[in-house]
């Protein structure tokens, strides 16, 4: 059992190395692992020990902060060439979330500032840090934003995880519902599965009740029931990507439950950083990644399917911007039609 005064950082700078918990570990062990070079960076982002939009943003940064330091470079634009391949290297892992490549750019964009290697090196760190900071901040006011759409004692259903562990820290939908009850709100959550990976049941379900929230799980085909029974007031999920159209990219399954919400007159609510909404590609243009079989033919080493069989594993969903009743940012709540909405969010970043 994890002790409850253990904090839970996702991904930090510490010593020049990278630290970050091991999510494929959870909710059984509470494991951190330490990196000093981008290629363990990047496979970490690849096998999932750290996922989650914004927290691997933050990881593709740290990735470059990393490769600063491995660079033996002499002059400014050798670096930035050895910055070029780790950025390449760290942007292959995911192609789904935009704040990967969101992350990547931003140091990218500040180290060219840079005059000497030195000065670049301290540019890419210090960049890097400070988006972390950021990250929490910016989640802290999208919380705020957001709770005032949810009332006292409602039940608010959440999809995968959008909490603490999928960002630096507070969480995205997570931190809707943390502002809620900070906001002293009483609410209870329940916790979709979310099938393969069950980041659901291994990562919600624990954050939740680490932090002492009244969480309750249930499977994913139970979420036609829950609504059609009263059991859910509210959704709340995250987002990998958000196009400007209000098409949104969360977590595979998450189409289901905001058709279901729709159907049962539920508001379905994304929480998203402006970081997450990518103005530029058309929504049939979004890569969805696909992942191994094994996944679903297998409950973590147990095989529950048998051999030789097609299997279909794509690891997110679209969902429509007529089922999302808001997109909540830390520039405020976005509502349909979001071709109008989303751009006045940037207007107002300015
Ligand atoms: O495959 P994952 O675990 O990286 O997917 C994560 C999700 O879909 C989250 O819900 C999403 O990143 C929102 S993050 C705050």
């Amino acid at each position: 059992m994890i002790e409850k005064n253990i904090s839970l950082c996702t991904v930090e700078w510490k010593n020049n190395k990278v630290v970050m918990i091991d999510q494929t570990k959870l909710p059984n062990e509470l494991v951190f692992v330490e990196y000093d070079n981008y290629d363990q960076v990047a496979n970490a982002i690849k096998t999932l020990i750290v996922r989650g939009a914004p927290a691997i943003g933050v990881s593709g940064a740290f990735g470059l902060a990393l490769a600063v330091l491995q660079s033996n470079a002499s002059a400014k634009d050798e670096l930035i060439l050895d910055l070029e391949t780790a950025q390449r290297i760290l942007f292959a892992t995911r192609p789904t979330a935009i704040n990967l490549g969101w992350g990547l750019e931003k140091i990218m964009t500040a180290a060219k500032t840079g005059n000497s290697v030195e000065e670049i090196k301290d540019i890419v760190i210090s960049t890097a840090k400070k988006m972390a900071d950021e990250d929490i901040e910016i989640n802290k006011t999208m919380g705020k934003n957001g709770s005032s759409l949810f009332d006292d004692n409602d039940t608010i259903m959440t999809h995968c995880n959008a909490g603490a562990l999928a960002t630096v820290g507070y969480g995205t939908a997570l931190g809707v519902i943390r502002a809620t009850r900070e906001s002293g709100k009483n609410v209870k959550v329940i916790a979709t599965e979310t099938r393969p990976i069950q980041q659901g049941s291994r990562l919600t379900a624990f954050e939740l009740k680490h932090d002492g929230f009244d969480v309750s799980l249930v499977p994913d085909t139970a979420v036609g029931y829950s609504m059609a029974n009263g059991l859910v007031n509210k959704v709340v999920v995250g987002a990998d990507r958000i196009v400007k159209t209000g098409h949104v990219f969360n977590k595979i399954g998450t189409y289901q439950v905001a058709t279901m919400a729709k159907q049962h007159g539920i508001p379905f609510y994304v929480a998203a950083p402006l970081s997450t909404i990518d103005l530029e590609t058309k929504a049939d243009d979004v890569i969805i990644e696909m992942r191994k079989g094994t996944e679903v033919t297998g409950i973590g080493e147990k095989k529950t399917a048998p051999d030789g069989i097609g299997v279909i594993n794509p690891a997110f969903d679209m969902t429509p911007p007529e089922l999302v009743s808001g997109i909540i940012t830390e520039k405020g709540v976005a509502k349909f039609p979001y071709e109008e909405s989303i751009p006045k969010l940037f207007e107002a970043n300015n």
